[in-house]
């Protein structure tokens, strides 16, 4: 029997989806202890969970038990933390699963999703994996989206989804509220990605409800350091919502990962100095980095800066950090040529990273 004869050709024809590599494996192909490592790769948060999510994962005394289906406690937290009605509030397996939950309900194979890149990969992966057809609208040079050209490729691909971050990664822009306002006339379904929401201090997520078309994405993962964790969640419309809790599978969240959410909302004024830590870093990191001759860094909104490296070094200097153990992103794409973002990380790291980055910018 030839098995690849029964794989689905357009699954069998994806490519492969690269992701950031472990922590354990890092650290063992560096020959570097992980806490010798300067992970700023992957926009995670430098300060970690809140202790009182890590007490709250130890003392839950029920993990023989399948999770509650309903995520009744956490979606009335979460209703507490971001002023939405408990009906509008479904969490996911990270924010990611919300992503996937989305296409599932209105994709049938061929439909159209838009996007703007350079942004986010999950958006054209998952896209892909359904079975949809992805049309992008690029960004300009300051990483804008045009609303215009997002409405007539609404219109010429009869998109039923349109995904936008705000603040947008790779970038870290934001799109302006007005523009969402645009948007939402549209006959589509707006997702707007709110991950990185709390450093940027704005969201529309007031809207959702208002308009029958909004839906925003939220997660515990960068604000609340629980990347490892996976817990996100969606503000969505009734008319929505009441869909994909059909097809949602029913333990997709595990307790773990409840309390540590539940637990990092109860103790939100410590996290939320780490988020204003993190945003007075990013303010001093993006000053330094203008500093240095060969870049040029983008200002952001998110806990991330993308800049772009002068004479082709982009790539060499990734590298050349990786030998010394500081972990950074670097593109080679349509739109991010020469490329590489950072994530914002503690001083002591910044510092670090910023001496590597002066010393190599002199050498390569
Ligand atoms: C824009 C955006 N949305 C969503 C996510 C994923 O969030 P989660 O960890 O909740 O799946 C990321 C993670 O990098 C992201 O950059």
């Amino acid at each position: 029997m030839d098995i690849a004869q029964l794989i689905r050709p357009d699954l069998a024809a994806l490519e492969t989806y690269t992701p950031i590599v472990p922590f354990e494996a890092l650290s063992a192909r560096l020959g570097r202890p992980a806490d010798e490592i300067i992970k700023l790769d992957a926009n995670e948060n430098p300060y970690g969970p809140s202790p009182r999510a890590i007490e709250a994962v130890a003392r839950y005394p029920h993990y023989a038990i399948y999770p509650d289906p309903d995520q009744t406690p956490l979606r009335q937290a979460i209703s507490g933390y971001i002023q939405q009605p408990v009906e509008r509030i479904l969490c996911g397996n990270g924010s990611d699963e919300i992503i996937d939950l989305l296409m599932r309900l209105f994709l049938e194979p061929g439909a159209a999703v838009v996007e703007a890149p350079p942004t986010f990969g999950m958006y054209s992966f998952n896209t892909g994996v359904i079975g949809g057809r992805i049309v992008q609208v690029p960004r300009d040079e300051a990483w804008a989206i045009d609303v215009e050209q997002v409405a007539d490729a609404v219109e010429a691909s009869r998109a039923k989804l349109v995904f936008l971050p705000s603040p947008n990664n790779p970038d870290g822009s934001i799109l302006p509220r007005a523009a969402v306002e645009q948007l939402l006339r549209l006959p589509t379904i707006v997702v707007v990605d709110e991950a990185y929401a709390e450093f940027s201090g704005e969201s529309v997520a007031d809207l959702v409800g208002q308009a029958p078309n909004l839906v925003v994405l939220r997660t515990f993962s960068k604000w609340a350091g629980l990347a490892g964790l996976r817990i996100g969640y969606g503000l969505i419309p009734e008319p929505i919502i009441q869909h994909l809790w059909k097809i949602k599978p029913p333990y997709n969240i595990n307790m773990a990962a409840v309390a540590a959410a539940i637990a990092s909302l109860e103790d939100r004024e410590h996290l939320m100095d780490s988020v204003r830590r993190i945003v007075a870093e990013r303010e001093r990191l993006f000053g330094e980095l203008r500093q240095i001759d060969g870049l040029q860094p983008f200002p952001s909104r998110a806990n991330f800066i993308l800049m772009r490296v002068r004479d082709g070094r982009a790539k060499a200097l990734k590298q050349a950090l990786e030998q010394r153990g500081i972990l950074i992103r670097y593109y080679n794409k349509p739109g991010l040529t020469d490329c590489i973002r950072v994530t914002v990380g503690t001083p002591d790291q910044n510092n670090q990273m910023l001496a590597a980055i002066r010393e190599l910018m002199r050498e390569l």
